[in-house]
């Protein structure tokens, strides 16, 4: 039993569609939430640039007693996790290996695409994975570069042309090369999920990025013995930009109406 914190991160909003899965999947845990959302996007940066960031989003998380880490961001874990696993003293779970197993457990045709940030595609971090589980399946990568900004500016909803036209033309290939199975390799990307179903069909399964770590991290503390018993499951949430405007877009991501405190914090300073 440990009753301390879990922390996560993104680089904005995304990683609260991780926050959702945490929340349902282990309702007794408190949570500590950084988002970045100062400095979002991350998704066309340098490698460099995306492990400096990373680092101080942890220096601020590692601030509190924590039990375990959730990068809930694909962009991070696809480039930096290894060497901060190294670096920071606590289990850090990230994003893509369980995406990647997941998917490689549900196709049926071998044909997985792969939609994600420039620097998640570039790093090939999920081909290496799937092919690891399944050696038979291949992975389709397209980098949507256009999706955070507009998940983040609300430009999610069905119907919305904006969104619309943009999904049609990134998801084009991808039904050209008839994938059945579809990792969304962004933790934004969840918000898309009616729209990207709609153009891809029923037939192919989406792989939510949040929900497969949330699941990977209750299976971790269940083989540590670290589940909280009887904890209340607050979750306190910080950003690095103001917090005019962002309990009602949370809200949207988490899909109930946000409920703890939030506060600004100078990332830069960590
Ligand atoms: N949610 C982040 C991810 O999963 C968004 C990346 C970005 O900031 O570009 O990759």
């Amino acid at each position: 039993m440990d009753h301390r914190p879990i922390g996560v991160f993104d680089s904005g909003l995304g990683g609260l569609t991780a926050v959702q899965e945490l929340m349902r999947l282990l309702p007794l845990e408190d949570i500590i939430y950084f988002g970045d959302t100062a400095r979002v996007p991350y998704g066309n940066r340098s490698p460099e640039t995306i492990l400096k960031f990373a680092r101080q989003d942890l220096n601020f998380l590692c601030s509190f007693d924590l039990k375990a880490i959730v990068i809930a961001c694909g962009t991070v874990s696809t480039t930096s996790l290894s060497i901060l696993q190294k670096e920071y003293h606590l289990p850090i779970i990230g994003v893509v290996e369980p995406t990647a197993v997941q998917a490689a457990r549900c196709t049926r045709n071998g044909k997985i695409g792969l939609i994600a940030t420039a620097a998640s595609i570039r790093s090939g971090a999920y081909e290496a994975l799937v092919q690891r589980e399944n050696p038979l399946a291949h992975v389709f990568g397209k980098a949507c570069p256009l999706f955070v900004p507009l998940v983040e500016n609300g430009r999610f909803r069905p119907g919305d042309p904006v969104i619309e036209l943009v999904a049609e033309e990134y998801l084009q290939s991808m039904k050209d090369i008839g994938v059945d199975t579809l990792m969304l390799g962004c933790t934004h990307y969840p918000l898309l999920s009616d729209i990207i179903s709609k153009i891809m069909g029923p037939q192919v399964t989406l792989i939510n990025s949040g929900r497969e770590a949330a699941r990977a991290l209750k299976a971790l503390l269940i083989q540590r013995d670290a589940l909280a018993k009887d904890g209340l499951g607050d979750v306190s949430y910080f950003v690095s930009d103001t917090i005019d405007g962002f309990e009602d877009m949370a809200s949207l991501f988490l899909r109930s109406n946000l409920k703890g405190m939030i506060q600004q914090v100078d990332i830069e300073t960590y």
